[in-house]
């Protein structure tokens, strides 16, 4: 099969490595150096490529509608149309949807100005949760218990300041405490199969200090979260949410993830994305047995049939980022990449690089290289993971160093 990827990062080239892995051919724009060690360039646009499947990485292009534009013409997609990717584009459209499907999530209000945002705020003990609604690439959020910092926060958001106008509104919600994970779930339109549960570390310190990124590493399987927890969050979260889009007439073919916090009162959702996530699915898709165009494929049409078989073994990926990432990442670092030695069990997926014509390879954005592992355990790929950092080098390399330690430990 014939395969158009959409998408530069970690996250793309980790899906280009499994099909091209399971035989297909693959044609990706833009791509990034990586990707173009195993599959073909295009030059865009994007629409103008030939394939059998379309398979949309990030959210802008699917919020701004390019799976309708595909299927307009006729093309097999991935990815939801711009009606069903409000999910992620509106964080008060989301969570009015998950309150009429009854799913179990934090409460919520919605406000557009901030005299009553600030009367709200001032009524309750906190802690605060404050979002921006539109996409903010995982920095609209604010959680704090000090009130000064959330009503500043609320202030600046509505102004417009923070960020343009995905910001002149604002969810307001009950701060929930517990462990995170996320799943990502393939849809038909119709049902939803789960993948492999993974944690990621949105903090860009160890221990998690530090401000919110879009994703320091991740790991997977997760230790406490077996078959039993999944389908709980299917019946509870995906198959409702699935069930009120079809009486909304939306035919959502695409992947659905799942944001949760395993609170004392279960799994309730954080937020939900329309897309894989990055680094997610640089520890989820390597745990699939089965060829994942295939299963893909069948999506697009309407009509999944096989249910993704997972493999026992654990995968760990630790981001290596530019320095001053996440607030300004500083481009421009010479890489140096000593793959003489590299394990068999481990793959440099690029994200944030780009190659001069002079052959060298240098830092072109903020989390530049994924080290992604694969091990018995996760103590295992977690020590194959830390070990290949050494081989990598560029000027200020930013990484977190209990990337999966606790779970390791714990596991
Ligand atoms: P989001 O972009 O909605 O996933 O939020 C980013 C991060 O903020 C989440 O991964 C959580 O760690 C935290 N967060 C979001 N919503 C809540 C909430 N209602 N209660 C506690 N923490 C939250
Ligand atoms: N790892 C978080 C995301 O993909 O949104």
């Amino acid at each position: 099969m014939k395969i158009a990827v959409y998408g530069s990062g970690g996250r793309e080239h980790a899906l280009v490595d499994s099909f091209v892995s399971s035989g297909h051919e693959v044609v990706v724009f833009p791509g990034n150096p990586g990707i173009a060690e195993i599959a073909e360039i295009s030059p865009g646009p994007f629409e103008s490529i030939e394939a059998d499947l379309y398979v949309i990485g990030p959210e802008a292009p699917l919020v701004d509608g390019i799976a309708d534009r595909l299927r307009d013409l006729g093309k097999l997609v991935v990815g939801p149309g711009r009606v069903g990717a409000q999910l992620e584009g509106s964080k008060a459209w989301m969570k009015e949807i998950l309150h009429s499907a009854g799913i179990p999530t934090a409460s919520f209000r919605t406000f557009t100005d901030s005299k009553s945002a600030i009367e709200y705020l001032n009524s309750y003990p906190g802690p605060y949760v404050i979002k921006t609604d539109g996409l903010a690439a995982g920095k609209g959020v604010l959680v704090t218990t000090d009130r000064d910092e959330a009503i500043f926060d609320v202030t600046e958001k509505l102004s417009g300041h923070s960020f343009g106008s995905a910001g002149t509104k604002v969810v307001i919600e009950e701060a929930m405490e517990g462990p995170e994970i996320s799943v990502l779930v393939l849809c038909d339109g119709h049902k939803g199969f789960a993948l492999p549960p993974a944690s990621d570390f949105k903090r860009i310190y160890d221990n998690d200090l530090g401000p919110n990124t879009g994703g320091m590493g991740a790991f997977s399987p997760v230790p406490g979260v077996g078959p039993e927890l999944i389908d709980r969050v299917i019946n509870e979260s995906i198959d409702p949410l699935i069930k009120e889009f079809i009486r909304r007439g939306i035919d959502y073919r695409g992947i659905l993830y799942a944001g949760l916090m395993l609170t004392s009162n279960g799994p309730k959702v954080v937020e939900f994305n329309i897309r894989f996530g990055d680094p997610e699915t640089q520890v989820v898709v390597p745990r699939i047995q089965n060829d994942l165009a295939k299963l893909l494929y069948q999506l697009a049409q309407g009509e999944l049939k096989t249910k993704p078989e997972v493999i026992d073994e654990a995968v760990v990926t630790v981001v290596l980022a530019a320095e001053g990432y996440p607030e300004r990442p500083i481009p421009g670092a010479q890489i140096s990449i000593d793959s003489t030695s590299l394990d068999p069990d481990v793959r440099i997926y690029h994200a944030g690089t780009k190659s001069l014509s002079s052959g060298e390879l240098v830092v072109a954005g903020g989390r530049v290289l994924n080290v992604t592992a694969t091990g018995k355990d996760l103590r295992a790929a977690r020590e194959l993971a830390y070990k290949t950092i050494s081989s990598i080098r560029f000027e200020n390399m930013q990484y977190r160093s209990d990337i999966a330690l606790r779970a390791s430990e714990n596991g």
